[in-house]
């Protein structure tokens, strides 16, 4: 498995936080691992750790073939990295910072310098490509450290949420160039709080909180578990509420769900705007009013909600007594 990343039982503790608590992980060569989690679930322990930048307290991990821990510099030949932190010299210019990535990994110049105005032109940066990294914006950092780690593309890489802080322009761009990377047979993990993110390009999700994997699978079956598309309608009448539940029970592919207070019916459904369109003609024939109307798709909140019982936000991590009493209630729950 000369592209795979494998880990397991990966712990490691800061004081009294387990960042990571016990985490395995496998990403078969040439598919692409989402690793989607909350603010302060692991994610950037975990790259830290598969890129060797950081030991675990315990676990193994083999990427690409070799030992994390025992050949550490073998494996740094073999992967790429893009962290949350850009990695790039403040003194030079985009250009220069992209060429010496080249010249780095033992390009010739010719090659180098094209790579490099390739990829300054993907990412949008050829207007600033000689102006030094130090002026830039935020999002113009984030792209010159996404484009020098895709200098050379080696068998494995890591990115940490590359496209927080894209706007959607380059975040389409990067999407762009993670899907050819990986056609061509990369091996990728990356990190990311958006769950659309991860269903656009992950073959398979792994869910952490709290350094635990509490879900993994494709997309679909994430969805599945989760519920994936629901129809939501709010109706004008209170009356209407069982006629609403009637039509949405037929239509959709599970159990109903009604708040009577607000007047809402939820069903999830397979078949997306198609099928509004029907409910809506549905419910016009029986005479019901309705004030709101859509197809919601899940969120990352939606995931932590249903798999975790609380939201990605309302963590409290950096309390002690909060996550360790929410803690306890995960286990519980399950
Ligand atoms: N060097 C460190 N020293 C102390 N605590 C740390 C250190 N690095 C991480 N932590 C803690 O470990 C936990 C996991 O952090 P990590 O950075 O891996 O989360 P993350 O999932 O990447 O979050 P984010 O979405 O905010 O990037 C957090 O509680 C964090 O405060
Ligand atoms: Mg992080």
């Amino acid at each position: 498995m000369p592209g795979a990343i494998h880990a397991e039982g990966l712990v490691k503790t800061f004081g009294e936080v387990r960042a990571l608590d016990g985490v395995d992980l496998d990403v078969p060569e040439g598919t692409v691992l989402g690793l989607l989690g909350p603010n302060g679930a692991g994610k950037t322990t975990a790259v830290r750790v598969l890129t060797t930048l950081l030991r675990p307290d315990s676990g193994t991990a083999v990427v690409a073939g070799v030992d994390v821990l025992k050949y550490p510099n073998e494996v740094r030949r073999s992967i790429g990295l893009s962290g949350q932190f850009a990695a790039v010299d403040e003194y030079l210019t985009g250009r220069e910072n992209l060429r010496m990535v080249g010249q780095l990994y033992q390009m010739g110049a010719r090659e180098a310098k094209s790579r490099a105005d390739e990829l300054l032109e993907r990412f949008h940066l050829a207007d600033a490509a000689d102006r030094t990294a130090k002026t830039y914006s935020g999002g113009m950092r984030r792209r010159l450290d996404l484009a020098a780690a895709l200098v050379v593309s080696p068998p494995v890489m890591f990115m940490d949420e590359p496209t927080t802080g894209l706007d959607p322009r380059n975040r389409q761009a990067l999407w762009e160039v993670i899907q050819e990377l990986v056609a061509g047979g990369t091996t990728l993990l990356l990190t990311t709080q958006y769950l659309e993110e991860a269903d656009h390009l992950a073959h398979d999700i792994c869910v952490i909180d709290r350094g635990k994997v509490i879900a993994r699978g494709t997309s679909d079956q994430l969805k599945a578990r989760i519920g994936g598309e629901r129809v939501e309608v709010v109706v004008h009448e209170r009356e209407h509420i069982a006629v609403a539940e009637h039509v949405l029970s037929v239509l959709g592919k599970g159990e109903t769900t009604v708040r009577e207070h607000t007047r809402k019916v939820t069903v999830p459904v397979v078949g997306g705007a198609k099928l509004l369109a029907e409910v809506i003609r549905e419910l016009d024939t029986r005479g019901v009013e309705i004030d709101d109307i859509g197809l919601r798709r899940p969120t990352l909140d939606d995931v932590f909600i249903s798999l975790t019982g609380h939201g990605a936000e309302d963590g409290g991590l950096d309390n002690g007594l909060e996550s360790g009493l929410a803690n306890g209630a995960h286990e519980g729950g399950k």
